[in-house]
């Protein structure tokens, strides 16, 4: 059988390299010299695209592969491809939701603790010598009796809240929708939720619809003792007006997973010492990213062995038939 054409856009892992490779010739995007001359040689013959949620699919690119039959998105958020344009012209997209849940709750549920126990002004008070020359750290708060804001509540959300639960956690969530088997409460007020809790955690998708939903007026409802945990996109929370509410006190402190203009990180969080960064590490563990790039690999698989897919994304669900 001749292999199939697949344009690779970013960082593939070896084990996906090496899979990929039985079945379709690969050609890495961001290894070609030349796009455009790359285009006119191969656009006609590119049937799929490997890609994953930081990189996405350029703009334009899809409109110029008329072969294109499925995009496969190493990561469960996919607001980097233009959904609606690949569902009109008849492209399957795929993403790896459930099997990042329980690394990316982990990885806010660290951020939480991270944020609430004050662990970077307590390592800056160790590190700096204050143990010895001022004397004991401050009080942090605890997490029992915390009262913890979900924004958004799917998969991942629900996971998180599954955790926080344990340590005791008090939770409510914000999403368009209430779910009606939860225990939680539910808000359709965000801004009613934040002026309610202790501290927030954002993990909605990214794209249009949830630009800057966390804005001043939230920022400013959740108030001086209030913490926000981000490990949704950059472009949930408005960074200007965080950095704002960080650097005058309005609230607390941060855990931040991502940023407005990744890997740009402004150096107001960078060098707050309330402000926990890391680096979109959520699902960046060995065991999660090889459970997310076999679903990557394997949907693109199915689809040239049976025209199906075994994750679509909702927008294109209709075509998986
Ligand atoms: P999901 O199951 O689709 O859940 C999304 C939640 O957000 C739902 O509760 C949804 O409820 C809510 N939501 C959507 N649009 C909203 C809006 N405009 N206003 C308020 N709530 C809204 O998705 P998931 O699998 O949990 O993943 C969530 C996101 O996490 C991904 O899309 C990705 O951006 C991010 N993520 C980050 C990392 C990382 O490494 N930091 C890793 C994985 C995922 P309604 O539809 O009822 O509003
Ligand atoms: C990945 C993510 O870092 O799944 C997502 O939406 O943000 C992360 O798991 C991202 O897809 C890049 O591979």
């Amino acid at each position: 059988m001749s292999k199939t054409d697949l344009l690779v856009i970013g960082d593939i892992t070896a084990a996906m390299q090496s899979k990929l490779e039985e079945r379709f010739q690969l050609h890495h995007y961001f290894k070609v010299e030349n796009p455009t001359e790359w285009l006119t040689q191969h656009a006609q013959n590119i049937q799929a695209i490997a890609t994953n949620g930081a990189d996405g699919v350029p703009d334009q690119l899809i409109n110029k592969l008329p072969a294109l039959k499925v995009i496969s998105n190493y990561g469960v958020g996919y607001d980097a491809i233009d959904v609606q344009s690949a569902a009109e012209k008849g492209i399957l997209v795929t993403h790896t939701p459930d099997v990042l849940n329980e690394e990316v709750a982990v990885t806010a549920v660290m951020l939480l603790i991270s944020t609430v126990r004050q662990l970077r002004f307590n390592m800056d008070w160790i590190q700096s010598g204050k143990w010895s020359s001022v004397g004991n750290a401050p009080f942090s708060h605890t997490l029992q009796g915390l009262k913890v804001g979900m924004v958004g509540y799917g998969r991942i959300g629900q996971t998180i809240a599954e955790k926080l639960d344990v340590f005791g956690c008090e939770i409510a969530y914000h999403a368009r929708s209430q779910r009606s088997h939860s225990s939680h409460q539910y808000y359709a007020d965000l801004q009613q939720m934040a002026k309610d809790v202790n501290a927030l955690i954002v993990i909605t998708p990214g794209g249009p619809s949830t630009t800057h939903l966390i804005d001043a007026d939230v920022l400013d409802a959740l108030g001086k003792d209030g913490m926000i945990v981000n490990v949704a996109r950059g472009s949930v929370v408005d960074e200007k007006a965080l950095i704002d509410a960080l650097v005058s006190g309005k609230i607390a402190g941060a855990g931040l997973d991502v940023f407005a203009q990744e890997p740009h990180v402004p150096q107001e969080l960078l060098s707050h010492p309330q402000v926990i960064c890391t680096p979109h590490i959520g699902s960046a563990t060995f065991e999660t990213r090889a459970a997310m790039g076999e679903l990557t690999v394997n949907n693109l698989l199915q689809f040239f062995e049976t025209g199906t897919v075994l994750t679509p994304v909702p927008e294109t669900a209709h075509l998986n038939r």
